[in-house]
């Protein structure tokens, strides 16, 4: 007999005796007086013998599912090396989900994080068209310092290629216009790209000045002629 059958019969038991002695009790109203003890003893002893039976059981369990894995195994082996989908297919799949449910989490967090790069680098575009501004202003302002464009040395420049059509002044009169109020002299990047190249009956001076020379005198035209800068 195994131990799983006594198991049983001890549950049975237990279970066939609640069952009797709560009727007995109802019916009988003595009970259970006198047997009172046996019946303590009597459900005692098939406590104790399902609880035993039931541990001696979870040990043949154990032993058996032990042996069940090692069968599984060799199962599962056999499948794989076959090339069948592994049998915890369900399991697989839920996996997978979540895989990519932590993928897409991801995606979302990137975006989220592009979304917020791009809008800093909105921000920052403003800042840095600003910054542009002030770069080229500096090379205007800083020309003087830095970059060598001279306004004092421009003014001889401009005193003996420009005045002739400029005026002395720059404000026209000899055939060139007054230059406060042409759009190339408001800035030394313009102006220079005038002096050098010409344009609209103005000879170019490219092949005549120096770069020096060309913005200096640029410099001298937006910052003495015009005032900017
Ligand atoms: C031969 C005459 C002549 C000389 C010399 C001359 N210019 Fe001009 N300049 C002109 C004329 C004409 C214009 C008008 C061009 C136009 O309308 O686009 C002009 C325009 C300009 C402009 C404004 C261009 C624009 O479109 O905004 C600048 C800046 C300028 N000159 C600087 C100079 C400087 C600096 C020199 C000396 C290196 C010089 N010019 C020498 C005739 C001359």
């Amino acid at each position: 007999m195994s131990n799983e059958t006594l198991l049983y019969i001890c549950g049975i038991i237990l279970a066939v005796s609640a069952v009797g002695v709560s009727f007995i009790g109802l019916k009988v109203k003595s009970f259970p007086g006198k047997a009172m003890p046996l019946i303590v003893v009597w459900f005692a002893i098939f406590v104790v013998g399902s609880t035993t039976f039931a541990v001696l059981h979870a040990k043949d369990e154990d032993a058996n599912k032990a042996k069940e894995a090692k069968y599984e195994e060799a199962g599962e082996k056999a499948e794989r090396e076959g090339g069948h989908v592994p049998p915890l297919k369900s399991g697989n799949e839920s996996s997978g989900e979540s895989e990519s449910e932590s993928e897409g989490g991801s995606e979302e967090g990137e975006e989220e994080a592009g979304a917020e790069e791009s809008s800093e680098a909105a921000e920052e575009a403003p800042e840095s068209a600003e910054e542009g501004e002030a770069a080229e202003g500096g090379v205007a302002e800083g020309g003087a310092t830095a970059g060598g464009a001279d306004p004092e040395a421009g003014a001889t420049v401009f005193a003996e290629n420009c005045s002739v059509c400029h005026g002395e002044d720059g404000h026209g009169g000899a055939g060139g216009p007054d230059l406060t109020t042409m759009p190339k002299a408001q800035n030394e990047p313009e102006a220079i790209e005038q002096v050098t190249d010409g344009g609209g009956g103005m000879p170019p001076f490219g092949g005549q000045l120096s770069e020096e020379e060309i913005q200096n005198v640029a410099a001298f035209v937006v910052q003495k002629v015009v005032g900017k800068g």
